[in-house]
């Protein structure tokens, strides 16, 4: 093998044969300039799509000014970032990290400090099937997927299991446990599916939070930052979390996480407890309160609202005489439609009509299109979406 044909990278991903050179928009390009629509927003990351001039301005002035100092000392942006996330989730202040694992060990360490400190030694938190809180130790502990995990040794104990949407499997561990600290939860799972809490699950879940003192954690690290229609996708069920973690859309391509708490639980990790060292510099800051305030300026809540209509609406119809159909849902610009089998394939047969889509679960075809995709630009990509499913099941 030639060295030019060799890779030096560790195979971890398997990647597609596709290369992006430039974005645009919604738009990719490789390096003969052949355009794909992005149906999949680098996984619900570009939310302001590529290139956006109000983004890139603010991070070259942002760049040029300065890059990175030290948590030792007071940044400025990241007091305005978390002044502008207080008033938008109702929580009251935030830490911040540079991906969503890392918001969510910083979850998982508060919530476990939270019980030890109220004298239970082994605290235990309530997670769910398909759920996917990323890949450090403990987050994958707190995951699905007994497979991957039984790959790495020991992990990390002090997780109960239950289905979304089952409320009755909560109140038996009620009944059965008393070191139970938290409860965490993604209002809508992403890598497990797309499946959605019902608002009235989530309702019934804050009440059993608030009349046990468990803390209740929502991981938006997919669903969050518009992607639902709402800011946060827990606004839907008129609830509140204890604890909020943010990280993907937030900075809009810039990596960034973040941790929000409630002013009564805000005391629990101190000084030394926790931190990171990239975590919140002046770039990743300016990123998130550009991406809040394009997000308000360009309409996007609406947007996504509108469009995850226009997408529903016509796939509904589409594909309603497929029997292989299991379910198309989602909300706003969060949307999966399930299949009676694998459908993996549909990854490459979409690229090579043009779009970029992922298969989640092996057998649900996930669309997370950036927030500014026009009325247009949603039939190009439902078109080439239609096509590729037909293709797939004419194969
Ligand atoms: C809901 C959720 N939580 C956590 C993570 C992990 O985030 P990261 O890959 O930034 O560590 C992901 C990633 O897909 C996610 O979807």
């Amino acid at each position: 093998m030639k060295d030019n044909q060799k890779t030096y990278l560790i195979q971890n991903y398997k990647r597609q044969e596709f290369s992006p050179s430039k974005g645009r928009g919604c738009w990719l390009y490789d390096k003969e300039n052949n355009r794909y629509m992005d149906g999949l927003s680098g996984i619900a990351v570009n939310t302001l799509g590529h290139n956006h001039k109000k983004l890139v301005k603010a991070i070259s002035i942002q760049a040029r000014n300065l890059l990175h100092v030290s948590n030792l000392y007071k940044i400025q942006t990241q007091e305005q970032l978390a002044r502008r996330l207080a008033s938008l989730t109702g929580l009251d202040k935030s830490f911040y990290c540079n991906s969503g694992l890392e918001a969510n060990e910083a979850a998982l360490k508060l919530a476990r400090k939270f019980g030890i400190a109220k004298g239970i030694k082994k605290p235990k938190i309530i997670v769910f099937e398909n759920a996917f809180h990323g890949r450090s130790f403990a987050t994958m502990s707190a995951s699905s997927g007994k497979k991957s995990r039984s790959m790495f040794g020991d992990t990390i104990s002090g997780f109960v299991r239950v289905p979304i949407n089952d409320i009755d499997a909560i109140l038996a561990l009620e009944k059965n446990y008393c070191n139970i600290v938290a409860v965490m939860l993604e209002p809508i799972q992403g890598e497990g599916g797309i499946n959605i809490s019902k608002n009235n699950f989530l309702k019934r879940v804050r009440k059993l939070c608030t009349s046990n003192k468990w803390l209740l954690i929502f991981d938006e690290v997919q669903c969050g930052i518009g992607r639902t229609g709402n800011w946060f996708a827990f606004q839907k069920a008129g609830i509140k979390p204890d604890i909020l973690t943010l990280a993907k859309g937030l900075g809009s391509g810039v990596p960034i996480g973040a941790l929000l708490v409630k002013e009564q639980y805000a005391d629990i990790l101190g000084p030394g407890d926790h931190g990171s060292t990239f975590g919140g510099n002046p770039l990743a800051m300016q990123a998130g309160l550009t991406t809040l305030d394009v997000v308000e300026e360009e309409k996007l809540l609406e947007n996504a609202r509108n469009r995850g209509d226009q997408i529903l609406k016509r796939l509904k119809s589409e594909l309603k005489n497929y029997p292989h159909i299991v379910s198309i849902r989602g909300i706003g610009l969060m949307i999966g439609i399930q299949l009676k089998v694998d459908c993996s394939q549909i990854t490459k047969i979409a690229l090579d009509n043009g779009l970029l889509v992922n298969v989640t679960n092996s057998n649900v075809i996930r669309l997370l299109p950036p927030l500014i995709i026009s009325q247009r630009e949603v039939e190009i990509l439902l078109s080439k979406l239609i096509l590729s499913i037909k293709t797939f099941f004419e194969k």
